[in-house]
């Protein structure tokens, strides 16, 4: 060998040695992982010492051969991390997010100096996070939707690199650390869903690149930092769901790039600031939830980017700003639960594509603007329990977007437009207790879509249409309380979906048609207070679901049907002031009804009544009556049993579920009989919205 080359050649040896040695170690650090893991997939089968581990599944080497990053993601992997990982001292970039890991993490993760980059996120990592890292160049943390406990890491104050500290969904406890405060070149700070308690460190307005804050689900305290106005980059601030009390901080205007503020299900007070309509980049807003009182400030009117505004359940007074009409981009506007007075802004929906409007449960009034459905946006119309008056808008008919539309319990007058039949997406129309008059539109019987019809309570005169109890997807037709007259259709759908028929008090007369038999999930009949006439069609009697029938203060003749007593489901039947005549047959629930519920039949007898001949005997009749309410109160006990447990079950799942990045549905129980089935919370830890129905 040329003595020139000698260097050369103990520098590549050296260099050899080295790789080797480095290579020895890497190699023995990641068998020693592989070691630890449970790999069901077998996706790491490759890892062995035949082939170079730069070329392993998930393993990725920098130019000199190094481990410079560990992709084991969503490989369905659980074990233990070997805490020889502090021998890929080279390593930049950890993540084993959406695995199944459920130990806790290797405390010399510490030791990685290189690291930049870790995700364990969607695992059930257990125990306190580890703390010291020495990792000068770490920038992104996530460790969200995990099990880890303890206090949140004080030490990540040190890591000024951090961009993205994403600590959300855990067990954590305590504060935040006013450590904290030194992560300047933090853009995202997210530890919503743990449990934190304390107060907001006012140090966190300090972060001034901070572009996302997503802190809320836990149990925090106090008022929110006046500080925080100084977050001037900041567009996402979500605090959603804690204890915070206090007013909003009039501060929050200073926020120019704010564009979604959800402060909703927390014990705010006072008044909304008026600063708010300075937040020009506001795009939703959902204050809902809260104690906040006073009037909604016309500044908001000036936030020309809104698409939420969501302030129901709060204790809101005085109208609703006119200039709300204005906001072009408005899509949902919730302010039920409040105590609003005064009319609809003019021109609602003229100019928007307005899609929620959801009011009810105010003291609103006035006549409902025309162009709500203008943009054909509209899905769900809600003004239930208010005093609006005047006409139902005409335009509704043409709104081929409404889904719901529920105005029950105002002041409307005028007639039931025609038209809303033919509204494809139509499901739910309630426009009951108000003073609407004229005919049932005989269009609403062409609908194929419509699923709960309730015009109960108003002075609709006509008679029925003759198809409306054919609608196919028609479960629930309430009818009661005006004055229809005619017959009881005899037109039914072939399977049809019909579970409750509510006619009574009406002037509806003719037979009971026997082809309501042909409903097979009807479970409440109700055709009490008619001037029906024949006989009961023996068909009804034997229906399987049938629980609750009401035929009282009818003209019914003719006998009563043997079959009701085998009806399985049967739980109330009243018969009573009809002409009904013969024996009372005494088979199944028949032994213990209730002879109330037959009186005023004078040629009825036998069963529950004094045989057919004698006088009435009045204690007979009370022990048995008592009888009666015992099997109800069984049937009810058992019914509530079931739906108590099947809420039960729902609740749990939603509360697990609820943990994690999900809304939580209406807090304000008894809003509205449907709110278990959701509010309109706009989704809290995800930028994009996604809405809930109501
Ligand atoms: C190991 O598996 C990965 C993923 O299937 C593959 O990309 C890689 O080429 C394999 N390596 C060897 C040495 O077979
Ligand atoms: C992998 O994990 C997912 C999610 O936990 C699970 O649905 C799937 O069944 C698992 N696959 C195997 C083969 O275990
Ligand atoms: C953290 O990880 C979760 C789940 O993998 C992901 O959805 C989330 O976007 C990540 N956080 C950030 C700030 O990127
Ligand atoms: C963070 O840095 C400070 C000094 O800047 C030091 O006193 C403290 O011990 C460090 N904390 C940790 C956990 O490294
Ligand atoms: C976290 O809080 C929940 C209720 O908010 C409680 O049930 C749970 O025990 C707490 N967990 C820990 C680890 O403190
Ligand atoms: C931050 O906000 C507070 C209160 O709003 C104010 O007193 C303080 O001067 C602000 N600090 C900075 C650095 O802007
Ligand atoms: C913020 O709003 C208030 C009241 O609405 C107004 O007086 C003030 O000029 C606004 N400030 C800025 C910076 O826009
Ligand atoms: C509707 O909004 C547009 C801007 O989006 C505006 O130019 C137009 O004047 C508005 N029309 C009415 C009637 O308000
Ligand atoms: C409104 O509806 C139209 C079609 O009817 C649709 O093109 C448009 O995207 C909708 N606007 C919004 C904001 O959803
Ligand atoms: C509705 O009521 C108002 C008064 O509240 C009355 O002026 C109007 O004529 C009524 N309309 C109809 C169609 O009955
Ligand atoms: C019901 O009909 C009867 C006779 O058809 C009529 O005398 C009565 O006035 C009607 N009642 C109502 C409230 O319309
Ligand atoms: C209305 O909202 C309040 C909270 O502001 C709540 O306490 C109350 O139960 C709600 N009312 C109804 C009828 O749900």
């Amino acid at each position: 060998m040329h003595l020139k080359l000698l260097p050369t050649f103990f520098s590549f040896c050296i260099l050899v040695v080295a790789v080797v040695a480095v290579d020895n170690a890497e190699t023995s650090a990641l068998l020693s992982i592989k070691s630890g893991l449970i790999d069901p997939l077998g996706l790491l089968s490759n890892w062995t010492k035949n082939t170079p581990y730069c070329r392993w599944n998930g393993v990725q080497c920098d130019s000199t051969g190094s481990v410079e990053g560990l992709g084991l993601s969503r490989m369905n992997l659980s074990g233990k991390i070997s805490e020889e990982i502090q021998h890929l001292t080279s390593l930049a970039r950890l993540n084993l997010c959406c695995n199944a890991f459920s130990s806790s993490l290797p405390r010399s993760l510490t030791k990685l100096q290189k690291l930049e980059v870790l995700d364990v996120s969607l695992n059930s990592f257990a125990g306190l996070f580890p703390t010291g890292f020495t990792a000068t160049g770490l920038t992104v943390v996530n460790t969200s939707g995990n099990n880890f406990v303890g206090l949140l890491p004080e030490d990540f104050g040190n890591l000024t690199s951090l961009e993205i500290l994403d600590l959300r969904g855990s067990f954590f406890e305590g504060s935040i650390p006013k450590s904290y405060r030194n992560l300047r070149n933090l853009k995202f700070l997210g530890v919503s869903g743990n449990n934190l308690t304390g107060k907001i460190p006012a140090e966190l307005g300090e972060l001034s690149m901070l572009e996302k804050l997503i802190i809320g689900y836990n149990g925090f305290e106090g008022g929110i930092p006046p500080e925080f106005g100084n977050l001037s980059s900041l567009r996402y601030l979500d605090i959603a769901v804690g204890n915070l009390d206090g007013e909003i901080p009039m501060e929050l205007g200073k926020m120019q790039s704010l564009t979604t503020v959800y402060l909703y299900k927390n014990n705010l007070k006072g008044d909304i600031p008026k600063e708010i309509g300075n937040m020009s980049a506001l795009v939703l807003l959902d204050l809902s939830d809260n104690q906040i009182s006073g009037a909604i400030p016309i500044e908001i009117a000036r936030l020309s980017k809104l698409q939420l505004l969501n302030l129901m359940c709060n204790r809101l007074t005085g109208s609703i700003p006119a200039g709300i009409d204005e906001l072009t981009k408005l899509q949902v506007l919730e302010l039920w639960n409040n105590s609003l007075t005064g009319p609809l802004p003019a021109n609602l929906g003229r100019n928007s594509s307005l899609q929620w409007l959801d009011v009810s449960s105010n003291s609103l009034s006035g006549e409902i603007p025309d162009g709500l459905c203008n943009g054909n946006n509209l899905t769900k119309l809600i003004l239930f329990n208010n005093q609006f008056s005047g006409p139902i808008p005409m335009s509704l008919s043409s709104c081929s977007s409404l889904v719901r539309v529920r105005m029950q319990n105002n002041k409307f007058n005028g007639t039931v437009p025609n038209g809303l039949g033919k509204l494809a997406k139509l499901q739910r129309l309630e426009l009951a207790s108000n003073e609407l008059d004229g005919e049932i539109p005989a269009d609403l019987a062409s609908s194929l879509s419509l699923s709960f019809i309730d015009l109960s309570h108003n002075h609709l005169k006509s008679s029925l249409p003759s198809n409306i109890l054919s609608i196919p997807t028609l479960q629930s037709f309430m009818a009661s309380d005006n004055e229809l007259t005619g017959d009881i259709p005899a037109h039914f759908q072939d399977f049809p979906s019909l579970s409750e028929i509510d006619l009574s008090n009406n002037n509806l007369s003719g037979r009971i048609p026997a082809s309501l038999a042909s409903c097979e999930k009807l479970v409440k009949l109700n055709l009490g207070s008619n001037r029906l006439t024949g006989e009961i069609p023996t068909a009804i009697a034997m229906m399987s679901t049938l629980a609750i029938i009401d035929l009282s203060n009818n003209l019914l003749t003719g006998s009563f049907p043997e079959s009701f007593g085998n009806s399985p489901a049967l739980e109330m039947l009243n018969l009573a002031n009809n002409n009904l005549s013969g024996p009372v047959p005494t088979n199944g629930i028949l032994k213990t009804m209730n002879p109330n519920e037959l009186a005023g039949n004078p040629g009825l007898c036998g069963g529950v009544l004094p045989p057919c001949g004698s006088a009435i005997s009045h204690s007979i009749m009370t022990s048995r009556r008592s009888d009666h309410i015992k099997h109800i109160v069984a049937g009810w006990a058992t019914g509530v049993a079931a739906v108590l447990a099947i809420a039960i079950a729902v609740f749990a799942v939603h509360q697990l579920y609820r943990r994690w990045y999900t809304v939580d549905g209406c807090f304000c129980d008894g809003c509205d009989e449907e709110t278990s089935s959701g509010s309109g919370h706009a989704a809290p830890r995800i930028p994009a919205p996604e809405f809930r129905q109501r």
